[in-house]
């Protein structure tokens, strides 16, 4: 299947003014989100994205988007670099790709009725006539599965519930018939009950509208549910990539077999290493390259706090980046670090 969005060794690094991290000089100081991510979305998958808070999953959700742009690295679309869209090509981007995000509360304003809400993201990009749009909204709402549309049209926001809030951010998404959905954490505010609903949707729109999704959420079990391979990031490191089944069933990291194991104190408890935290002005790599899971990991050994593994494939389409499984996860001099 063709790659529809490429990270390509994609760094993202914050300034941080004042930081009060104990431990640390005050002034400004840079946080690394991302450190050399690379991976490929394929066209037509649900890819899920699986870390616990501040992993960097919502810094890759925005770079996607073209919300964010990256420190180092590149961002492909299509093949083409995020960094060089302009114009018209920039608004078609816009339009193509679309998020959904976590809150339906927030993200949709309490003042304006549903169909305007829907209906806005057409006027914005200047498709259809009114008449028209009338019909695209109708047709995006009864896709969200909220039916009949024209009973949703003239309500208000606070008259929905969650759910129903959720699909009309999907709806607002899906009016402007987009090939790439971003959802970050899509579920998490919702009610356990209409959580496997809005999953389930989102799997019948993928079907029947031939997008590819990026599904973001901190809890395996519904990354398990709808996604056909699953990314694992930790401290800003993709630590695992594969198959869902196969990741599931044979989890190669150990924080990702932290992440699913029924003994969840591995990975509430330990000593948990602070937020990679660089002086300003140093905008490469951490001083001491290491492991970032080896101050938490059950199995660590000396090269794990000497030495950052490398992301390598020990099975077909199944990455892990550990020195448990593999010598070649170790950087060789002048080659790819
Ligand atoms: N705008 C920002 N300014 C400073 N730091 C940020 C900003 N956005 C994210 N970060 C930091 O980057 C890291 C990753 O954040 P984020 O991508 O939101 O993680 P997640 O979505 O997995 O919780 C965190 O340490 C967070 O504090
Ligand atoms: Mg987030």
């Amino acid at each position: 299947m063709n790659p529809i969005v490429v990270f390509d060794a994609v760094t993202r690094i914050f300034q941080v003014r004042g930081s009060t991290e104990a431990g640390t000089a005050p002034g400004a100081r840079i946080v690394q989100a991302l450190d050399r991510v690379s991976f490929a979305v394929r066209e037509g998958e649900i890819l899920g994205l699986a870390g616990e808070s501040g992993s960097g999953k919502s810094t890759i959700a925005e770079l996607m988007a073209a919300l964010q742009t990256p420190t180092n690295g590149r961002v492909l679309f299509n093949g083409e670099d995020l960094a060089g869209l302009r114009g018209a090509g920039r608004r078609e981007f816009h339009r193509r790709v679309q998020m959904i995000f976590q809150d339906p509360y927030e993200s949709i304003n309490p003042q304006h009725l549903i169909r305007w809400w829907v209906e806005e993201p057409l006027e914005i990009h200047g498709i259809g006539a009114r008449a028209d749009r009338l019909e695209r909204v109708r047709r995006a709402l009864a896709q969200a599965e909220l039916r009949p549309p024209d009973a949703f049209l003239n309500r208000y926001p606070h008259q929905l519930s969650g759910g129903q809030r959720q699909r009309v951010a999907i709806a607002r998404a899906i009016v402007l018939e987009p090939s790439l959905l971003v959802a970050d954490e899509p579920v998490s505010m919702l009610d356990v009950s209409v959580r496997a609903g809005i999953l389930r949707l989102l799997r019948r729109l993928r079907d029947e509208l031939d997008l590819t999704i990026l599904y973001i959420s901190h809890d395996l079990s519904t990354v398990r549910y709808i996604a056909d391979r699953v990314a694992i990031l930790y401290q800003g490191k993709l630590v695992e990539i594969g198959g869902t089944d196969a990741v599931m069933r044979t989890p190669l990291h150990p924080y990702t077999q932290a992440l699913m194991s029924a003994v969840p104190t591995l990975v509430v408890a330990g000593p948990r290493r602070p937020r990679v935290l660089l002086p300003a002005g140093n905008g490469s790599a951490a001083t001491t390259p290491s492991c970032r899971f080896a101050a938490r990991c059950p199995h660590a050994m000396n090269v794990c706090r000497q030495r950052e593994p490398l992301l390598v494939e020990l099975a077909p389409g199944h990455a892990v980046a550990c020195f448990l499984h593999s010598e070649a996860a170790v950087p060789q001099p002048g080659g790819r670090a």
